[in-house]
């Protein structure tokens, strides 16, 4: 399957790898320029998984698997080369060439985007005209500044069937595109009509930039207060976060998770620029390793009812199975974060928001509020609730300390306690070991380092070769000509097979980093050239390195070829030398 270079380049430029990887592995360590956590190809306890930002490798210590972008979504996805190209296309909106026709029309992806981009432009231009006033009388109504409407592009959707229908007509879009991006309906008569009327309009910006889709909010009251975009073919609701667009710079160190757009609006606002908020959905574990990129702690800040103790409940323990630290903030005499800013200021929520109760108070308060423990029945559901959630806590002394303040609120020796939420433990790592055994017997994640590395290492000039191809990776100005050496000078033939591939590309003017081969070497051959790059290098001396590396190889290829005539060979040598400069 070929690609088009152009596009693969793009592709690749545009798939960040510790964004990629981020989506499923939680990076919480780093080592020099690189990051590490627990490998998701072998299961392990202490983080062997490197991911090289400057490189744009990944690389397991422990298993061996290692390679570029592409070779990350093949492994982990399950999936072919072009398949994982169209997965990785279809994150960074870009269109697959080939995939055009098939697809119905060219570039529909990036058309999809233009259109919603005009039409993003379309509603927060309705603002300053008079279709737009019932919105802005809104917008004042919520107390929400002239920089907050820019900043978060909002918009309104007039009070009229056809008013975003007839605007991008006239801009040449067909109502199909209207329909396929979710901005229109069909009516019965085979017309088309605007999906969002009469509404405050949120657009949905992605972390590129891009708009993705829309959330509307009734002006005032009525069912459905907020009507949201359909998922579409660039548009998500359980893979994005609203706002995280913006949240992700910014310098605080942490996010805040709210429930509502209006709620994230006020907190940026009031200086929190660290809010984002869930699409509409309860959050879903895409959107827990989404945030995990971008932070080790989140803030849960949802509302005051009893619908928001719930889903925080839900949130904490999607949240920390990504890695993240979670706290969680309670609003006090108000609804929502909103409503509370509005009343108290922002002084008075960078208060609560430094008290907020990590985690665990949290959920042990929450179980608390259901039972009356004056109660003996209810005390003894309490005691039972409390003592299986703490037995979810890895941390032996967080089991004990929480342990005890179960016991005092129940009034029960710290000892019960201790010895039923221990039995509950044993039970839950027999369960997750039971897991995992299921888990290596897959065959696509059986691995077999030792046999892979035999076989290319029963050579003698195997690291000189190695350390060609290793200069070669991290300065390819370094390639030497083919008097001095070429493909068949290699003892290797996998390294020989690397060395003609780089030398073919770069007389074409092509890429030769190790993200860029996916297409052209098979896994286990680019997991091999990963570990091979990741031994050091010193670029210093690197022209005198590459020189008494080629001299090796071509004596230990000399030596084989005429081993009686090592003169003629050492005195070829030296014409070869010379012959580089
Ligand atoms: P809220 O009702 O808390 O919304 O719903 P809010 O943004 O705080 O709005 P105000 O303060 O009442 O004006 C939380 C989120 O749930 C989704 C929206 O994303 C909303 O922001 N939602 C809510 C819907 O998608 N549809 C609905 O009908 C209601
Ligand atoms: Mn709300």
């Amino acid at each position: 399957m070929a690609f088009p270079e152009r596009f693969l380049d793009e592709l690749i430029a545009r798939s960040d790898i510790v964004d990629v990887v981020g989506g499923y592995v939680a990076l919480t360590k780093r080592s020099g320029s690189n990051l590490f956590g627990l490998c998701p190809f072998h299961s392990e306890k202490t983080p062997s998984f490197s991911v090289s930002p400057d490189k744009q490798i990944y690389h397991c210590f422990g298993c061996g698997k290692g390679g570029g972008v592409i070779n990350f979504i093949m492994e982990i996805e399950n999936l072919s080369y072009p398949d994982a190209v169209r997965f990785l296309a279809r994150r960074a909106n870009l269109d697959v060439p080939e995939d055009d026709d098939a697809s119905g029309g060219r570039g529909r992806r990036s058309r999809m985007l233009e259109l919603n981009r005009d039409a993003a432009r379309f509603f927060y231009e309705n603002l300053s005209k008079p279709e737009g006033r019932a919105a802005v009388e809104y917008i004042n109504r919520r107390g929400i500044t002239a920089a907050m409407v820019r900043r978060f592009g909002l918009g309104a959707a007039p009070d009229a069937w056809n008013s975003l229908t007839d605007a991008m007509t006239r801009k040449g879009y067909t109502a199909y595109e209207l329909v396929d991006a979710g901005l229109a309906k069909k009516n019965k008569t085979g017309g088309i009509y605007d999906t969002f009327r009469n509404r405050l309009m949120f657009p949905v910006i992605d972390i590129r930039g891009s708009v993705i889709g829309f959330s509307g909010r009734i002006l005032g009251d009525g069912e459905p207060k907020y009507l949201n975009s359909p998922d579409t073919l660039v548009f998500s609701k359980s893979r994005n976060l609203f706002a995280l667009n913006l949240a992700k710079r910014t310098k605080q160190g942490m996010l805040i998770l709210a429930e509502g757009n209006i709620d994230v609006v006020s907190l940026h606002q009031a200086g929190f620029d660290c809010a984002v908020a869930s699409l509409g959905t309860s959050l879903t574990p895409e959107q827990a390793r989404l945030m995990a990129r971008y932070t080790e702690n989140v803030v849960i800040s949802y509302d005051a009812d009893e619908a928001g103790v719930k889903a925080a409940k839900r949130a904490i323990g999607i949240l920390e199975s990504t890695g993240i630290n979670v706290k969680v903030l309670h609003v006090t005499g108000a609804k929502d974060p909103d409503e509370f800013l509005q009343k108290n200021g922002p002084d008075a929520f960078r208060v609560l928001l430094n008290q907020s109760e990590n985690s665990i108070d949290y959920q042990i308060l929450a179980i608390k509020s259901k039972y009356d423990l004056e109660n003996d029945e209810q005390r003894v559901q309490f005691l039972k609730e409390a003592t299986q959630m703490l037995s979810g806590l890895p941390n032996a002394v967080e089991r004990e300390v929480y342990g005890g303040r179960v016991a005092a609120m129940a009034g029960v020796t710290p000892e019960a306690v201790a010895s039923e939420v221990n039995r509950a433990f044993k039970r839950r790592l027999a369960e997750e070991k039971k897991k995992r055994e299921r888990y290596e017997i897959r065959p696509s994640v059986t691995v077999q380092p030792r046999e892979r590395s035999i076989r290319y290492e029963d050579v003698y000039s195997a690291a000189a070769e190695e350390g060609v191809i290793r200069l070669l990776l991290a300065d390819p100005a370094l390639l030497p000509d083919d008097a001095r050496l070429c493909a068949e000078d290699f003892s290797s033939p996998f390294l020989g097979k690397v060395f003609g591939l780089i030398k073919s590309r770069a007389s074409a003017g092509r890429q030769t980093a190790i993200p860029s081969l996916s297409g052209e070497l098979e896994p286990e051959e680019i997991s091999r050239l990963t570990e091979i790059s990741q031994k050091p290098v010193s670029m210093g001396n690197a022209e005198q390195a590459m020189s008494d590396y080629i001299e090796k190889i071509r004596m230990q290829r000399l030596k084989k070829t005429a081993p009686d005539d090592l003169a003629a060979a050492a005195e070829l040598i030296r014409r070869k030398k010379g012959y580089g400069g």
